[in-house]
């Protein structure tokens, strides 16, 4: 699905020199590495302040905490989605409220997220999907229109960019807090888990940054109770190393896509990937749909010819136990989601992906067809 060796190699004596430079200062946690790039990526995304942590996970979880809600306040957020946007909200004593997703860009739009706001609602999560921003520009106008707070997560989508006011903006520097993983199959990825947070905000930056350590600004002195969640200083080495490559990194991604879909556009049995307009879709994954209930049928097809794929997401989460027996709404209809989680496949996508692979994954789904 993804190869990260050959990634790797292409910048392997940077690297070994960030890893050894790392050894040598013995600086483990924070330090000099992770403030640079904290530097580095506030400056990509287009914010005031990145304050790293140690996965997406705990980026979400700080981000939400950050907000000082109610206990019980409604928190809008897809059901179609990676589970720890739903999980964030629960473990901050919130409610999430579900609601469906865009058939074609699996993200929430403006229209379903208004529909579903209530007085209770006071937050939402907007998912950022398989490397396509959601329709920010609207969707910022509803929640402004509501006073809906907005935390972006994009840990899919490091680098995606939509338009607001004509102009290209990066996501994570849209909502008020943006969060980000750099798990190592994402857009930016290092070598273990890290995450990041993202904001304009001084006193949600100062707050998150204590948060993260304990509630600890000055040593050994707590105002609040924190947690401990840190990118350590060898992953900020190597993310400062790949994040001066990570345009190039999207941009081999965008060409893998539009090579598939132009070997895939007269399959008539499958969906290809839409582009909204004004969007730069990152192509974290290339998500095909299955009509006629032959998803499962392909996937097995693809297997035995040596081919992987992956089912994001198999089911969605406002019908698992966990989320079932957890305190919930669910807004409206979600048959999209429903749908979806029984038609999604995603194909092999990475930044190696050579046009002669691709052919072969295209040709081979074309043979199932015809078989
Ligand atoms: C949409 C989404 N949110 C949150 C996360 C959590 O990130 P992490 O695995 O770094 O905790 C992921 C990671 O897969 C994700 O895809």
């Amino acid at each position: 699905m993804c190869d990260l060796k050959r990634q790797t190699a292409k910048i392997r004596s940077e690297i070994d020199a960030a890893i050894a430079d790392t050894i040598e200062s013995s600086a483990f946690i924070k330090g000099k590495k992770v403030a640079e790039f904290e530097k580095n990526a506030a400056e990509y995304i287009g914010t005031k302040h990145c304050i790293s942590v140690g996965n997406g996970t705990d980026a979400l979880y700080v981000a939400i905490m950050m907000l000082n809600l109610q206990p019980g306040s409604e928190v809008i957020t897809p059901s179609f989605t990676f589970v720890a946007t739903a999980e964030a909200i629960l473990r901050a004593g919130l409610k999430p409220v579900f609601v469906d997703v865009s058939e074609s860009t699996f993200n929430i739009d403006a229209k379903t997220f208004e529909a579903a706001i209530t007085p209770d609602t006071k937050a939402a999560i907007i998912v950022h999907l398989f490397g396509q921003s959601a329709e920010m520009e609207s969707i910022m106008k509803v929640a402004n229109k509501h006073s809906v707070t907005i935390i972006e997560d994009f840990c899919q989508s490091f680098g995606a960019e939509c338009e607001m006011a004509g102009k290209p903006k990066k996501v994570g520097a849209i909502g008020k807090i943006g969060c980000t993983s750099f798990f190592p199959s994402k857009n930016l990825g290092c070598f273990g888990d890290g995450g990041a947070i993202f904001t304009d905000d001084d006193t949600i930056a100062d707050n998150a940054r204590a948060f993260a350590n304990h509630g600890m600004r000055v040593k050994y002195t707590y105002d609040s109770v924190g947690i401990n969640s840190r990118l350590d200083a060898m992953q900020a080495g190597i993310l400062n190393v790949k994040i001066k490559y990570v345009d190039s990194y999207l941009e081999c991604r965008r060409k893998a896509a539009a090579k598939y879909k132009e070997m895939l556009a007269d399959v008539d049995e499958i969906i290809i990937p839409t582009e909204q307009s004004g969007c730069r879709h990152t192509y974290n994954q290339f998500t095909i749909r299955v009509k006629d209930g032959r998803r499962d049928e392909l996937k097995t097809y693809l297997e035995e010819n040596g081919i992987p794929s992956m089912i994001y997401y198999p089911y969605p989460i406002h019908q698992q136990k966990a989320y079932l027996e957890s305190p919930h709404r669910v807004a409206g209809s979600l048959t999209n989601t429903e749908n979806l989680c029984k038609e999604v496949l995603s194909l092999p996508m990475h930044t190696e992906l050579e046009v002669g692979i691709i052919e072969t994954i295209a040709s081979t789904i074309k043979d199932f067809f015809k078989k």
